[in-house]
This record gives structure tokens, C-alpha cells and sequence, in this order.
């Protein structure tokens, strides 16, 4: 596995995600841990993209909380209640939430005043989500369709290895 990623100088958002995907991919295929994958995705997308807040968040059992995960960034909330803020939203809906400004989503949770947009995938295994990738940017409307492809893929690739359809 390599030590230290690969990245073009000046690559645009859609290059760095063309270079960095297939880099996950090889560091999260012979390791069957969950937590040590999630742990290095959100490294990796960090030192890609210089995301101000890039981690997961997990169903807590049967509970109706998100739960923190590994995460690179600011100290964040511990917990989300399902429906809650944008995770929390993305965790119900089952769907990807993009918000250009979080000050204007209804019930948005303020980790950190410095975070100005948003994007969050959720990651579903028998219909019920398992757990949301959260990435917060200090830029207003700084996520386009171009981030919300990408990282469903690489979700989806995720959802392939550890979890059943
Ligand atoms: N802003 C999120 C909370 C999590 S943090 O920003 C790390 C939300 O509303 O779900």
C-alpha cells in the first residue's frame, strides 16, 4: 500500500476526485475493519480537498442517535437524533443532502460557526442507513454535483465491502 498519496498540483475538484478514488479503493481493499477504512477515507479526503471538517457518523445500535465516528477536523458533536440537522436529516431521508448555505437549513446543528456548507451521503444496508459521511466547508456554497457524485461512488464501493444490500 503507499505510504503517502498522490496529487497533481492545481488539479480541479473533478481531477482530484478522478486521482484520489481509485487511491481509497486500494487502501480500504485488503482491510476488512470498518472503523480502520472510515478512519483513513476521512484522512485521505481531507488531505485532498483541505475540507475544513471531513468524518462519519454511525447509527448507535438500535438507538435513535447518530454516533461519531472517526472524523479529521474541529472537535465535533458526539451525538445526532435521527431527523436532526443535515446528518441527522440525511440519515431519515436516506438521502444525499447538499446545502449551500447551513444557515438557512431548518434545525442545521452548529458544530462550529466556522462551517458555511455542506454535503452528507448516508450509506444504506437493508434500507436503513448505517451510518453518513459528513463533509462541512468554511466556504459558502462550496459542494456542487460533482462532490455528490464522487462520494456516492466511493460510498457505494464502501457499502460493497462492508455491508449487505
Ligand atoms: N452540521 C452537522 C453536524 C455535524 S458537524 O458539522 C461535524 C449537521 O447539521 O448535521
Amino acid at each position: 500500500m503507499a505510504e503517502s498519496l498522490l496529487l497533481t498540483p492545481d488539479a480541479s475538484r473533478a481531477e482530484r476526485y478522478d486521482e484520489v478514488l481509485p487511491q481509497i479503493e486500494a487502501v480500504i481493499a485488503g482491510e476488512p475493519n470498518l472503523v480502520a477504512n472510515l478512519a483513513n477515507i476521512a484522512a485521505i479526503l481531507r488531505e485532498a480537498f483541505g475540507f475544513f471538517w471531513v468524518g462519519f457518523y454511525l447509527k448507535d445500535g438500535e438507538s435513535d442517535e447518530l454516533v461519531l465516528g472517526p472524523f479529521q477536523g474541529p472537535l465535533a458533536c458526539t451525538r445526532i437524533a435521527w431527523g436532526r440537522g443535515v446528518c441527522g436529516t440525511a440519515a431519515q431521508s436516506g438521502q444525499t443532502q447538499l446545502v449551500a448555505d447551513v444557515h438557512k437549513f431548518p434545525g442545521h446543528i452548529a458544530c462550529s460557526s466556522a462551517s458555511q456548507s455542506e454535503v452528507v451521503i448516508p450509506l444504506l444496508s437493508k434500507g436503513i442507513c448505517q451510518l453518513v459521511l459528513d463533509i462541512d466547508s468554511d466556504q459558502l456554497d462550496d459542494f456542487s454535483e460533482t462532490d455528490v457524485e464522487a462520494l456516492e461512488k466511493m460510498m457505494k464501493r464502501l457499502s460493497a465491502q462492508h455491508f449487505a444490500d
